[in-house]
């Protein structure tokens, strides 16, 4: 004979966890009892009974001592009228359950409707209808989910019993779908039945004969004999080892084994050793081909803690304070909220939930209350120590949190490892108040280690500056003389203003700014302003970007001829005096020259004597040459235009004034 045990058989982890909390409550002077039978199978409620564990169908039956509420669940309605009897209440109820109330209750309070794929008459399943005052649809068939009446315009949650099979909940799901309405669907169904029963239907499909050891009151175990039996003819649905007929089986007969959820490991090595003893064999493990004993195997099964230990444990329950861990150990890990994080800020509550499942170190295996002592925080450290030594070799960055300004720097977290960032290396630049970074996320290298005092310094300063170099190459490889970038003024000066190009700055000349005259930068542009300036010219060797603000479609002498026909009179402003005239602006950008000679219809002998500066005048246009941005303009032909008229036949233009001297006024 040749018997393979399904490594999933027997209970899960909510079972085992309500029935450590009742054994933990044998032997009590006062009532103890569960709320409905605490598992399907009577040895273990009978061996309850015997300790003194009873079981009442209401809260109503006692008056006094301890309620445990079992792995199913309940309804909100019976913790209220568990509370209004005063009994002490010990919840059993399955974190993977919890989930489940959880998310129908909020689920109901935003209005949702409530589907629950299960079987109307399962505890769980009233339980969890229980969380949306008993409002839900409870489909068990796909026929149910075909024939439901749904609303097009209400959203519905949908939830599952957590024994159900995957495959029958895909099929209403896919039902449900074709309807049209508005679904949330969430696969509650707990990963422990399904793995016990794709594990049942890969066994049942390799042996000759199959046994399930359950109660047949249990659902998951009669869903386990349904799998089996269409793989193999052969099932056989034992309760005890009372039920095994030994003369089914042959010598030869490769044989499979599994359990239901509710079945004690007791039960299950008694069939076991039955058999091999009968049989005179090995038991072999559904893992592999090796064979091993049947002590071996339970060897294996028992989870065994030291101190130091890093295992995996599945989350309880979580309050602000404290998480509850099972960790398949005789008693749950408790993590406190101190060694949770070494963020303090850290909320277990906010962090982990019910089901999740984690890395913890063992701090103490009894903390005195029978409890494991757990450390969360030493793996963060420890990751975190890997992380500071990696980045260290490797020269990268490493992301911490600023958890303390102290004298001389700031404390930053990573992943639980405390790096000292000293205030020189904060930034490239002085840094006067650090307390600015507190509770920020800071990237930063590792310059200096010892592991064995565990002292790390952190920097920013080299990495700051390669970003900057960085940024800049990056900006320089793209800016092009002539074409048009948006960027932010950060810096006003005299001359001019540095305009942050992201990252980069760049300077536009105050002669740059307008094409009017100015006198300071002030007039144009306030620092922080956003401004789209024009590339004149980067200089990548010195590093340095020329920028304007004028737009050359917009020059005004682009237009001066149109606009200052010659021959017209027109309205200009006196702006500056200069011993051969005086120059008029026309526009901002645009100004003129009135030559001495053509101030007035007489004898000028300074500008001065006729004009003044902010007078505003009329000036007839005599010439206009774009190109070189001269105007030539006569105020005395416009005061008296008839006179001149004629007097201009006789005596050569007033713009042939001394060449020299004008183009060195113009370039002024
Ligand atoms: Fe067991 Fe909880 Fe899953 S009771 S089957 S671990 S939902």
């Amino acid at each position: 004979m040749n018997l393979t045990v399904a490594p999933s058989a027997g209970f899960c982890f909510g079972v085992k966890r309500a029935i450590d909390i009742a054994y933990s409550q044998t032997g009590k002077q006062e009532p103890v009892a569960t709320l409905g039978p605490l598992i399907h199978n009577k040895t273990v409620t009978d061996d309850l009974a015997a300790k003194g564990v009873g079981i009442i169908e209401t809260p109503e039956e006692m008056d006094s001592g301890t309620v445990i509420i079992r792995s199913h669940g309940v309804g909100k309605e019976i913790y209220e009228r568990l509370k209004q009897r005063g009994l002490h209440v010990l919840d059993g109820t399955c974190p993977f359950v919890k989930k489940i109330h959880q998310l129908v209750a909020d689920a109901h309070e935003k209005g949702n409707r409530i589907i629950i794929i299960g079987d109307e008459k399962h505890p769980e399943v009233m339980g969890i209808n229980g969380w949306c005052d008993s409002s839900a649809l409870i489909l068990n068939e796909p026929a149910q989910a075909e024939c439901a009446q749904l609303s097009a315009t209400e959203p519905y949650t949908v939830v599952v019993q957590t024994t159900f099979r995957h495959s029958k909940f895909q099929n209403i799901v896919a039902i449900l779908k074709e309807k049209g309405i508005t679904l949330q669907i969430h696969d509650t169904i707990c990963s422990a039945t399904e793995k016990r029963q794709r594990e049942a239907v890969e066994l049942s499909a390799k042996v000759d004969k199959m046994i399930v050891i359950g109660d047949r009151k249990s659902s998951n175990t009669q869903k386990l004999v349904e799998i089996c039996a269409k793989n193999c003819q052969n099932t056989y649905h034992i309760e005890t080892i009372r039920d095994l007929v030994l003369n089914n089986f042959d010598k030869d007969d490769k044989i499979g084994l599994t359990a239901g959820a509710s079945t004690p490991p007791a039960i299950i090595k008694e069939v076991i050793v039955t058999m091999s003893e009968a049989f005179d064999n090995a038991v072999q493990n559904a893992g592999g081909s090796e064979e091993v004993s049947f002590e071996q195997m339970l060897e294996e099964s028992l989870v065994t803690l030291h101190t130091g230990d890093i295992v995996k444990g599945t989350v309880i329950s979580v309050s602000n304070e404290e998480v509850s861990v099972n960790l398949g150990f005789k008693s749950d890990g408790i993590i406190s909220r101190d060694e949770f994080s070494s963020d303090k800020s850290v909320i277990p509550s906010q962090t982990v939930k019910p089901g999740d499942e984690i890395e913890v170190f063992v701090v103490r295996v009894n903390d005195g209350d029978g409890n494991v002592q757990l450390s969360r925080k030493r793996i963060e450290a420890q990751k975190g120590l890997e992380e500071i030594e990696a980045a260290y070799n490797d020269k990268t960055v490493v992301t911490g949190t600023v958890t303390d300004v102290v004298k001389g720097g700031l404390i930053a977290v990573v992943n639980g490892a405390k790096v000292f960032i000293p205030s020189s290396q904060v930034s490239n630049k002085f840094i006067e108040d650090l307390s600015v970074f507190k509770g920020k996320e800071l990237d930063f290298n590792i310059i200096e280690l010892d592991r064995t005092k565990r002292r790390f310094i952190g920097g920013r300063k080299a990495m700051i500056e390669k970003e900057i170099a960085e940024k800049k190459a990056a900006i320089f490889a793209t800016l092009e003389a002539g074409t048009k970038r948006m960027g932010t003024v950060s810096r006003l000066t005299d001359f001019g203003a540095f305009v942050d190009l992201g990252g980069v700055d760049g300077l536009i000349h105050i002669s740059e700014m307008s094409w009017g005259r100015i006198s300071n930068p002030r007039e144009v542009l306030k620092e922080g302003q956003e401004v789209e300036v024009i590339v004149l010219d980067v200089d990548k060797e010195k590093g340095k970007i020329s920028l304007s603000l004028k737009d050359s479609a917009k020059n005004p002498w682009m237009t001066a001829s149109e606009k200052y026909a010659v021959g017209s009179i027109v309205e200009g402003k006196v702006v500056r005096m200069v011993p051969f005239g005086a120059f008029v602006e026309l526009e901002p950008g645009v100004d003129g020259l009135v030559h001495i000679s053509q101030i007035a219809n007489k004898h000028v002998v300074k500008p001065e004597d006729e004009l003044k500066v902010g007078e505003i005048i009329n000036v007839k246009v005599l010439e206009v040459n774009p190109e070189q941005k001269k105007i030539s303009l006569s105020k005395r032909q416009a005061d008296a235009p008839v006179e001149e008229a004629a007097a201009a036949e006789e005596a050569p233009a007033a713009e042939e004034a001394p060449a020299a001297e004008e183009a060195a006024a113009t370039e002024e």
